[in-house]
């Protein structure tokens, strides 16, 4: 109509508790595990590890998170290495294996609510009694996982809140209700199910039509849902949660991306829990998904570590809000792009988050991106029912113009008082921004000093694995790709090798990924070229066992069984070889070694530009091999298959 064209266009919405509230928030997470991403973390030195874990669980810090998920290892590859089993045998049990109990325990020091998940990605071997399958013999699996909850509080004293069925594989209805018996029977009534972390299908429609399915599962748990949900996953009427999303590098497209699914999972998807892969990129970058963390602590040789705008992000949600708060009933899209949530605790407090995250800045690793417009724009809110007189604190976050100098300043105090006149209020908001509009005034940016600057992987580098009680059951900065390896106590050995590194896993794991047919553990500078490599090993196993040491390992993690490089073989039936991939198929030189089976030996393997040698006790064996000069990877040790083998006096000189 004429004479309205002058008027801008006002957005208006109405945040009101009277009509009741929305859905139970249950908080945001992150993923330590599925697999190995935080390997690395266990090895920095002080202050700088624990002011890692302070950013990432300290309230009122940094991304002061509500959830810890943590794989259940099972000795098997699980994206970039394996974690190691607390059952490894049918008879084993050792709840003191890996770092997933010591983050857990450094996570509820900091945050005594924080909730806890255990979910599994791979099993031992035996839980499937010589089948690639969990769900043969339910009443294994379910003693096995509910183990591990017992364990958690009998040595630990965490109480586990929330556990998973298989990550990303099948699930099976008889497991899931034997595992709630099983839970219920140990008194574990208190942890709820969430399944079955893949798709909202077949889990949802298999629910609707299995009552007694429908009972046991407490919440459904999507994968990279794309902020959607389907109508059988709504009808269900359960909890709906991303229980895993993000995996995106965590430049500032990744903190957008975070920031619009953290909201628009909620407002395009109901639902009320948000978990990123990973917790913090703490393993070698160059294995998958390098950097896919919500903060990259990649380099304990050095103490440097980096606080990315993925965990403010979190922050504009975590510390504003808490599991037990309720979202207001709000449409949640704002007129001209982007979203707000609500939400409430009930007792008076009510905090908006606004993203405006546009396009270009916000596309995650997965589901594909349609093409959206986000402008500029002017939004009222009305302040109704019990929020009409509430008074509100503004936090800021620019997500893209002048990032550095907005990461250091935005939210370091509620930055502006908002003016609201009878519970009504406007906000100018630009592009690729979050806004915390928030009745709490404990919001803080935590900052330390900056940590140490980068150094490459130290290029002389010696472990002689020589301790008596080790803090963790692994080396420093030894990755397991395939197997495990574990610090070992030779009782009987006379003196040289009485604390040696042990291969464990004997059995093909129920695998997650494609682990190799040989174990490996990879370590070092993935840009390594010129290296030496020095190595005690020891066969265990009579007949066709056999160990390797290799330099230029140029994969690992999911790709690990197409591992290439220049592998140095020994065998326990008086053999060598020297191939250039770790399946073995390419073989450079083989012969007679002498090598035998329970006797120490010591393997040096030299590479240098083109050339490759190596030597057995001291003496050449072998040289004249040829490799690409423009070859390069980790160093690594490993066995032939998955056998009983031990390492000492690993030494490494890269020049
Ligand atoms: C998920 C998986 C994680 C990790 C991630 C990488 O599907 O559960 O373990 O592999 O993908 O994007
Ligand atoms: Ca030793």
């Amino acid at each position: 109509p004429p004479g309205a064209a002058a008027a801008p266009f006002l957005a208006g919405y109405a945040l009101d508790d009277s009509g009741g509230l929305g859905r139970e928030f249950d908080g945001i997470g992150a993923v330590s595990g599925g697999g190995a991403t935080s390997r690395l973390l266990v090895n920095y030195p002080e202050p700088y590890r624990s002011q890692i874990l302070d950013y990432l669980f300290m309230p009122n810090f940094g991304a002061s998170l509500h959830i810890l998920k943590v794989e259940i290892g099972g000795d098997g590859q699980s994206t970039d290495g394996t974690e190691p089993s607390h059952m490894h045998y049918e008879n084993d049990e050792n709840y003191f294996r890996g770092y997933e109990w010591w983050l857990m325990k450094e996570a509820k020091k900091r945050n005594p609510n924080i909730k806890l998940i255990g979910l599994p990605w791979a099993f031992p071997g035996w839980i499937g009694r010589g089948q690639n399958w969990p769900y043969n013999h339910p009443d294994v699996t379910a003693y096995y996982i509910v183990s591990w909850i017992l364990g958690a509080k009998q040595y630990h004293n965490l109480d586990i809140d929330y556990i998973g069925i298989w990550n990303e594989r099948s699930f099976s209805s008889k497991y899931i209700k034997l595992l709630r018996y099983t839970l219920d029977k140990q008194g574990l009534q208190r942890v709820r199910i969430i399944a079955s972390d893949n798709m909202w299908e077949p889990i949802s429609f298999f629910m609707m039509f299995d009552s007694e399915l429908h009972q046991v599962v407490d919440i459904i748990g999507a994968h990279y849902p794309g902020t959607r949900t389907v109508p059988n996953a709504l009808a269900t009427q359960k909890k709906l949660w991303a229980s895993e999303d993000y995996s995106t590098f965590n430049d500032e497209v990744g903190a957008g991306c975070w920031a619009r699914i953290l909201n628009q999972n909620y407002v395009n998807g109901n639902m009320t829990s948000t978990i990123a892969w990973n917790l913090v990129a703490s393993y070698y970058e160059d294995l998958p998904f390098g950097r896919d963390g919500l903060m990259t602590a990649q380099e304990p040789w050095s103490g440097c570590y980096a606080v990315e705008g993925p965990i403010w992000i979190t922050a504009h949600t975590t510390q504003f809000t808490h599991p037990g708060w309720h979202y207001l009933q709000v449409d949640g899209r704002l007129e001209h792009g982007g979203s707000y949530v609500a939400l409430t605790d009930g007792l008076g407090n009510l905090t908006i988050i606004i993203e405006t995250m546009t396009y270009r800045h916000s596309q995650c690793i997965r589901p594909p991106l349609l093409p959206f417009i986000v402008l500029p724009q002017k939004a009222t809110f009305y302040l109704k029912g019990s929020f009409v007189s509430k008074f509100l604190c503004v936090y800021h976050i620019n997500g893209f113009r002048d990032i550095r100098f907005h990461l250091l300043h935005f939210f370091s105090l509620c930055f502006l008082s908002l003016q609201v006149h009878e519970g009504m209020f406007s906000l100018n908001l630009d592009v690729d921004e979050v806004y915390t509009l928030t009745t709490l005034t404990t919001g803080r940016k935590g900052t330390y000093p900056d940590p140490p600057q980068s150094k490459p992987f130290p290029s002389n580098y010696k472990d002689d694995f020589n301790i008596r009680n080790p803090p963790f059951s692994e080396a420093p900065h030894f990755a397991d790709q395939t197997g495990v390896f574990e610090y070992f106590v030779n009782t009987s050995d006379p003196g040289d090798h009485i604390f040696t590194l042990r291969q464990v896993v004997v059995q093909r794991p129920i695998t997650w990924a494609s682990d190799a047919d040989q174990a490996i553990s990879i370590i070092g500078d993935f840009k390594w070229v010129n290296v030496s490599i020095t190595c005690d090993v020891y066969i265990e196993h009579l007949g066709n066992g056999g160990v390797f040491i290799a330099g230029r390992v140029n994969n690992g993690g999911i790709y690990v069984r197409h591992s290439k490089g220049l592998f140095f073989w020994v065998f326990a039936d008086g053999t060598y070889q020297v191939t250039g991939d770790l399946s073995g198929k390419e073989v450079l030189m083989k012969g007679m070694s002498g090598v035998r089976a329970r006797v120490w030996h010591t393997l040096t393997l030299n590479l240098k530009g083109s050339s490759a040698s190596g030597s057995l006790n001291g003496y050449p064996l072998w040289e004249n091999v040829t490799l690409s000069e423009t070859s390069h990877g980790w160093a690594a040790i490993g066995t032939r298959s998955f056998e009983f083998a031990q390492f000492d006096n690993f030494h490494i000189e890269a020049s």
